[in-house]
């Protein structure tokens, strides 16, 4: 029997008591051995679940008891959370965290915590909800360099964006809508201007770098500053656009970007629409393998969650090894030299000067798309400096430029 303790009851914390429950019979099966809660720690009252006597509102109570071997962070941001898990490590207890803030802040810190004191630190829901990802890239496929992983990794922006291409909405109506569903937040900042997506492409950077990749140090955009504009031309181009986590490897350092991209509708990835996330994952000896499922909700990440609660289970003693440790250098590549294609859209007063402008400046194969007052091209790849430095005197008013995957 692996007694466990949950740390937070909300809406993953809930859906983690909820498959435990639900699926006892496997997660045993799967185990050996059952997995017991034996208490759950949240500050609101909960006297009137059935289970109130699980309930404790002392971290202590939790942190002292021997029995407990395994703890569930799910409270999510850094405090409490950050302080809870180092004293449940310096115990001796496995963590296991949904919490991809914690972990792209403090994972450094944490992983070596836990290999100081013989546990274990845990991660899988952070990035992806329930989509295997963290597993398969430690694991499965372990014997490759991986070259490359990008993708989707925010839910609530692909329905913003997937309500854009398909129904032609705002993207003030579109979040309003992901907002009355409950997708999005009231303040949706995080989900919006890139930085949830931020944090899990840094996760996953880190751990193909195997020292830690900074999201603070990662060139990160947002999805206000598409319009429909922008997704009419990227439909007559032959693309969509989603918001694209990205780290490439370029030698000894990594490209790593978030920004809304213009994705080839021959691409796995523009098929994957409203909540739905998708990773592409480039190995060396493997080539491309896409992970794809629900990236967000309540039973989904809390899937993912209990998944890792199995696995600690199973390999208690057995000796843990972090899967990334503290940067020592800055292995980015500068964001204004990773050569790309950019997507650019001008409101041009002369389509005539536009049309002599862009076939001089770039390839003769730009082709310019004209409608309305508006109008739009795709450059050719160069160093991104590059690209600016020529828009910077075309006769038209740049109203959006967006990176070509
Ligand atoms: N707000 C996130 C999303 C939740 O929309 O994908 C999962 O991290």
């Amino acid at each position: 029997m692996t007694k466990i303790a949950i740390i937070g009851f909300g809406v993953v914390g809930s859906g983690v008591y909820e498959v435990i429950r639900t699926n006892a019979t496997q997660i045993t099966r799967t185990c050996n051995s059952p997995i017991d809660i034996k208490y759950i720690l949240d500050i609101r009252d909960f006297s009137n679940h059935p289970e109130s006597h699980l309930f404790v509102n002392d971290v202590n109570t939790i942190a002292n008891d021997d029995e407990v071997s395994i703890v569930v962070e799910t409270m999510g941001g850094l405090e409490p959370a950050n302080t809870f898990s180092r004293l449940m490590l310096s115990k001796g207890k496995t963590v296991i965290t949904s919490n991809k803030e914690l972990v792209a802040t403090y994972g450094d810190e944490l992983f070596a915590l836990a290999c100081e004191n013989g546990c274990a630190y845990y991660y899988e829901a952070s990035v992806g909800g329930g989509i295997p990802i963290i597993r398969p890239l430690r694991t499965c496929l372990a014997a490759n360099r991986i070259d490359a992983v990008y993708g989707i990794l925010n839910g609530t922006t692909n329905y913003i964006l997937t309500r854009m291409f398909q129904a032609n909405v705002s993207f003030e109506a579109a979040l309003k809508e992901a907002q009355e569903k409950g997708y999005a937040e009231k303040d949706p900042t995080a989900d919006v201007d890139g930085f949830d997506t931020g944090k899990k492409i840094c996760i996953l950077s880190s751990m193909i770098n195997g020292k830690k990749i900074n999201h603070e140090d990662v060139h990160t955009e947002g999805i206000r500053s598409i319009t429909l504009a922008d997704t009419e031309f990227a439909s007559a181009f032959g693309y969509s656009i989603k918001l694209i986590g990205s780290c490439k490897r370029a030698g000894e350092k990594f490209e790593v970007v978030v920004a809304p991209m213009l994705v080839s509708k021959d691409s796995q990835l523009s098929g994957i629409d409203d909540v739905f996330n998708g990773v592409m994952v480039s190995g060396n000896m493997l080539g491309d393998a896409l992970f794809y499922g629900r990236g967000a909700g309540k039973l989904p990440t809390a899937s993912a969650v209990v998944a890792d609660v199995i696995d600690a289970a199973k390999n208690a003693g057995r000796p843990y090894f972090a899967p990334w440790s503290k940067a020592d250098e800055n292995v980015l590549v500068d964001y204004d030299n990773i050569k790309a294609s950019m997507y650019v859209c001008v409101k041009a007063n002369s389509k005539e000067d536009l049309e002599a402008y862009v076939s001089a400046n770039f390839s003769d194969s730009t082709k310019v798309i004209f409608s309305g007052d508006y109008a739009a091209f795709i450059t050719d790849c160069a160093p991104i400096k590059e690209i600016k430095q020529k828009l910077a005197g075309i006769p038209a008013s740049v109203c959006n430029t967006l990176m070509v995957l």
